[in-house]
């Protein structure tokens, strides 16, 4: 062997501890990941996924999985979205009794699994699919992320009675925001709007009767999947497919920001995400879209636009969900 290679080896097993140079995809018991060590992520043998904190703000992270591929990191589920951490000392801890344990700096716990266990052995893995899962020596689930989605649903994960996906609040803020995706008392697979201050169904469209827009409130085993070549079906009868239908495509359900479900595809080539279904063609019937006191409507861009009653004014030029509000300052009565 060349000198300066056995040198160069004998050096990098001096100095780079083997935890953080090798890729790995699970986590022992009595091990942790920190915020501060950038290279403290899980990723999926496949190298599709990657878990471990992730930035949302100024010193606030989140503990999250995205796809590693995308040209942006694009996350598909976060543990603790509407209580972001800081970027100092916060750590993801699986203790000895398999608790999976969010801590912030201060030592408090954010989050946490409802697990326990005797088993001598637990693991926490990345797997493929995108699903992290905690499981013990037994082999048995204790814990799995497919089981609390965010405002995302993947191939082959279960979405059921127990399971809603909400939107995130914008573009830039991951927090829960107002449009949620869900089984209703009719076994129906429903979008609500549920904002400051109203609260809608829009899909199925109210005025219809479900059965005029192909559902079924018969079956109570409240079930959907999307399966691995682009097919989705529910048992209210919701049924949609992939433009780009087929295997060995990366895709994801994402109930967007404008309440809108939309099915993804992701190009590998460029990392860029193509919209291959969506549940609204017609942007506007999404409800609260432009807040009270507003109208919707097609214009260029995005398809959509929204504009104040006359007499009102734009509340938060930032947020139309704030809707418009009386010019000149008149106190708003409903509040
Ligand atoms: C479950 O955990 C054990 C270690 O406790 C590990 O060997 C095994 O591969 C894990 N199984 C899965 C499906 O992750
Ligand atoms: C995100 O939105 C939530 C809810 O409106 C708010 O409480 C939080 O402060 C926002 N976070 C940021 C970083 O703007
Ligand atoms: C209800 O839906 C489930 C899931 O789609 C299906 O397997 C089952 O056969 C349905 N039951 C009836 C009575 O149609
Ligand atoms: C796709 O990705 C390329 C390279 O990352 C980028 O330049 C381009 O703008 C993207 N195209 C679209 C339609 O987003
Ligand atoms: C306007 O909306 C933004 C984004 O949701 C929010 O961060 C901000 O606090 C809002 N401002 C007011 C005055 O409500």
């Amino acid at each position: 062997m060349d000198i300066s290679l056995s040198f160069f080896l004998i050096f990098s097993m001096l100095v780079i501890p083997s935890s953080s140079t090798t890729t790995r995809s699970t986590l022992n018991s009595r091990s942790s990941l920190s915020v501060e060590k950038p290279n403290d992520i899980l990723i999926s043998p496949n190298g599709v996924f990657a878990a471990g904190f992730h930035p949302v703000g100024d010193n606030a992270f989140v503990l999250a999985i995205w796809f590693a591929k995308s040209s942006s990191p694009t996350v598909v589920w976060t543990a603790n979205r509407d209580q972001p951490v800081n970027g100092k000392a916060s750590k993801l801890s699986l203790l000895k009794y398999g608790n999976l344990i969010l801590t912030d700096g201060g030592q408090n716990t954010i989050w946490s699994t409802p697990t326990t266990t005797s088993a001598a052995m637990v693991q926490l893995a990345l797997l493929n699919t995108g699903n992290l899962v905690l499981n013990s020596s037994k082999s048995s689930i204790l814990w799995q992320s497919f089981d609390s989605p965010t405002d995302t649903l993947l191939p082959l994960q279960m979405f059921t009675r127990y399971t809603t996906l909400v939107s995130s609040r914008s573009q830039t803020n991951q927090s829960s925001g107002f449009y949620k995706l869900f089984f209703d008392n009719n076994n129906l697979l429903s979008l609500l709007y549920n904002g400051p201050k109203v609260s809608s169904i829009y899909w199925p469209d109210p005025w219809r009767m479900p059965w005029d827009s192909g559902r079924t409130t018969f079956n109570s085993s409240k079930i959907a999947i999307l399966d691995t070549s682009g097919y989705f079906v529910s048992s209210d009868f919701v049924k949609f497919k992939s433009a780009d239908l087929g295997l060995g495509i990366q895709r994801r359900l994402t109930l967007d920001l404008d309440g809108n479900p939309r099915l993804y595809s992701l190009d590998e080539k460029t990392g860029n995400w193509t919209v291959t279904w969506q549940a609204m063609v017609d942007p506007c019937r999404v409800h609260g879209i432009c807040g009270p006191n507003s109208i919707c409507s097609y214009g260029s861009g995005s398809g959509r636009g929204c504009s104040c009653l006359p007499g009102h004014k734009i509340k938060n030029e930032s947020d139309w969900s704030y809707g418009c509000e009386l010019e000149h300052n008149l106190p708003d009565n409903d509040q």
